[in-house]
């Protein structure tokens, strides 16, 4: 990596840190009364708008005050029950600060009690722990050790866990796990859970359908775009601080091309400021975007051969309209050539599933901003 002070400031990792964040203030604060008032949050937001940044940034203030013990793992590659088991374990496992004794004790028994194989990540090193859970039974004794073992931790000091992309728990093929998960959960007194995700759909019935296990026991919170104003200051000071300067309408351009989406915001910044121009305009905006949209070609019209010609259409039509509702209408079906308002029904709820739309506020749009663009430039 290079020095800090030649560090590109528009990162595009998970997280960096507080120095290259922008804002979520109010977000943050939010979050941290709901775990110091022992209250389980849910976070949604779209794709790439910065939830796993902000669980980052939220445990890198409370690590400061050494608080609580934080614990963080990410689900999304798992499919069932021993995968989740496995991430949880690694997690609890891996921790970096510095234990207490007693701590390392109880993580010496707990060891003991699970027999996990560790091996060693080829490229990073890092530790991998698995379980051998070879049957959902096992499984369900492992889960009830894992807590076991948070409860006695707990006592010590407060636990704060975050799962990332919880969704993927309804799609594993044992039948119990919400059910299993939330029972234990409930029984921690000492220990709040941060829930993250970004199917919305998914994880509101998870949490608000008076049927499923984990019904209204969290606070929600969706993650919107960073306000304009916040985030045009940020793009400023970091390119100033860089030597660059860039003018106002330029930062306004940047922030409508990307529909305030932050990776995609982050990503065209990290562009212009390693573009080596030092007096960014709107022409220089332009171009960095245009070289970008050519980059991504190639992957971009794979998707031409994964889509059905109908698909296709429909997918250039939305994002020729930019957020549109009324995608039934003759109107919109004459005006970009697709064939009949059944084949738009089904295009569009196939163009969802596979998360290459997106519905908000009643309108669609293209899911990635650079695509959208790409796209109506055919
Ligand atoms: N407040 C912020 N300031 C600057 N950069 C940010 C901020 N929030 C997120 N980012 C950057 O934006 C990108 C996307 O953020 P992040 O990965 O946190 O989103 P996400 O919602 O978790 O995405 P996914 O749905 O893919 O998991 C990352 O490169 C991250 O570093
Ligand atoms: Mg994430």
């Amino acid at each position: 990596m290079q020095e800090r002070s030649t560090m590109n400031p528009f990162t595009l990792k998970d997280y960096a840190s507080p120095e290259y964040f922008c804002n979520r203030n109010s977000e943050m604060a939010k979050i941290i009364n709901a775990l110091e008032n022992q209250r389980n949050l849910t976070l949604s937001s779209l794709r790439k708008m910065g939830k796993t940044g902000l669980i980052h940034h939220v445990f890198n203030h409370l690590n400061r005050t050494s608080e609580f013990d934080l614990i963080y793992f990410d689900i999304y590659y798992t499919s069932s029950l021993s995968g989740f088991i496995n991430k949880f374990g690694t997690s609890l496992l891996t921790e970096e600060e510095s234990f207490s004794e007693k701590i390392k004790r109880m993580i010496k028994n707990f060891v003991k009690s699970i027999r996990p194989t560790v091996t060693y990540d080829s490229l990073t090193g890092a530790p991998t722990f698995s379980f051998n859970v070879d049957n959902e039974t096992t499984g369900i004794k492992t889960i009830e050790e894992i807590f076991g073992f948070l409860k006695q931790r707990s006592l010590e000091k407060p636990i704060v866990i975050a799962i990332d992309e919880f969704q993927q728990i309804a799609n594993y093929p044992e039948s119990n796990i919400e059910a299993l998960l939330r029972t234990h959960i409930q029984k921690l007194l000492n220990v709040n859970f941060i829930f993250s995700g970004s199917d919305k759909q998914l994880l509101t019935s998870m949490f608000t359908d008076a049927k499923r296990p984990f019904y209204q026991s969290t606070e929600f919170m969706h993650l919107e775009e960073i306000p304009a104003n916040e985030y045009s200051q940020f793009i400023k000071t970091k390119f100033k601080n860089g030597s660059i300067s860039i003018d106002g309408e330029a930062i306004k351009d940047i922030l409508t091309i990307t529909r305030r989406h932050t990776y995609y915001v982050q990503y065209l910044c990290n562009k212009l400021y390693s573009s080596g121009v030092n007096k960014i305009d709107t022409e220089t905006v332009k171009q960095t975007f245009y070289n970008v949209l050519n980059e991504n070609e190639v992957y971009y019209s794979e998707y031409r051969d994964l889509l059905t010609k109908q698909q296709w259409n429909l997918l250039i039509a939305l994002a020729n309209e930019e957020g549109i509702s009324k995608v039934t209408t003759s109107a919109f079906i004459k005006k970009h050539n697709l064939s009949n308002t059944a084949t738009v029904r089904r295009g569009i709820k196939s163009l969802l599933d596979k998360k290459l739309i997106y519905k908000r506020d009643m309108k669609y749009f293209v899911y990635d901003v650079f695509f959208a663009k790409w796209l109506s430039r055919l």
